[in-house]
């Protein structure tokens, strides 16, 4: 058994990955966004999850993405420098002053062309979008994590991907341990996953970099 409230990584190793994670990029506008997330406890992915998002979105020569739970535009850094010039990342998120920040702050960042916010619901955003895409996003919170993938996983093109975060939540999504500060997201992330994986649709697997992420390919 696990123990409860396990660390996302082991210190030394996300270390490592940090240090090479800097040797690759620096950007003072990111480093003001982790800064800001650091002062204010805001969940965002990190620089180890930001560019296995990244690599993961050039991979497929991703040009369209949609990430559901944006917060102020800290995984859509990374995606908006996937997409290349001419790609698009659509953004959502339910605060208004995070997706003026996230404008703000990917707009400085010399992304802001590429990215551009809905506020409200993620999955009415989602709903309100035509088409395919070639990356849905997921981060919402984590009782709606049923209901992203089952939207979300409509509206990936073939060869595209379905990502998201915190699939292993500190490891209780793997011992089945309740959150007792967040009933029901155990349960929600546990259907979630077992969703993703019963489906033919997609070749799965959870990547155990910091709180895990789920990453699937839409084959058929
Ligand atoms: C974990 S944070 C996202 C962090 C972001 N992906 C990053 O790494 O920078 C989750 C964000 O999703 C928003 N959110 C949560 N549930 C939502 C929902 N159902 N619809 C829209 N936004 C939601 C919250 O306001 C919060 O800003």
């Amino acid at each position: 058994m696990l123990a409860r409230a396990m660390p996302y990584m082991d210190p030394a190793v996300d270390s490592y990955l940090l240090e090479l994670a800097a040797l690759q990029h620096s950007d003072s506008v990111l480093e003001e966004m982790e800064a800001r997330a650091r002062e204010h406890s805001f969940p965002i992915v990190g620089r180890a999850v930001g560019r296995l998002l990244e690599l993961q979105a050039r991979s497929i020569g991703a040009r369209r993405v949609i990430e559901l739970g944006s917060g102020y535009g800290y995984s859509a850094y990374w995606f908006a420098r996937a997409v290349g010039e001419g790609g698009e990342v659509i953004c959502t998120d339910g605060n208004a002053d995070n997706a003026l920040d996230g404008t703000g702050y990917l707009g400085r960042a010399g992304l802001g062309e590429r990215v551009r916010y809905r506020v409200g619901d993620a999955l009415a955003g989602l709903a309100m979008e035509e088409g395919l895409f070639d990356v849905v996003y997921c981060d919402v919170d984590k009782d709606g994590y049923p209901d992203c993938w089952r939207a979300g996983r409509e509206r990936i093109r073939r060869g595209g991907l379905y990502l998201c975060d915190n699939a292993l939540w500190s490891g209780r999504a793997a011992t089945g341990e309740p959150d007792e500060r967040r009933p029901g997201y155990t349960e929600a992330i546990r259907e979630h996953n077992r969703l993703v994986a019963e489906d033919a649709r997609f070749a799965s697997m959870i990547a155990p970099v910091r709180d895990g992420v789920m990453i699937a390919l839409r084959i058929a």
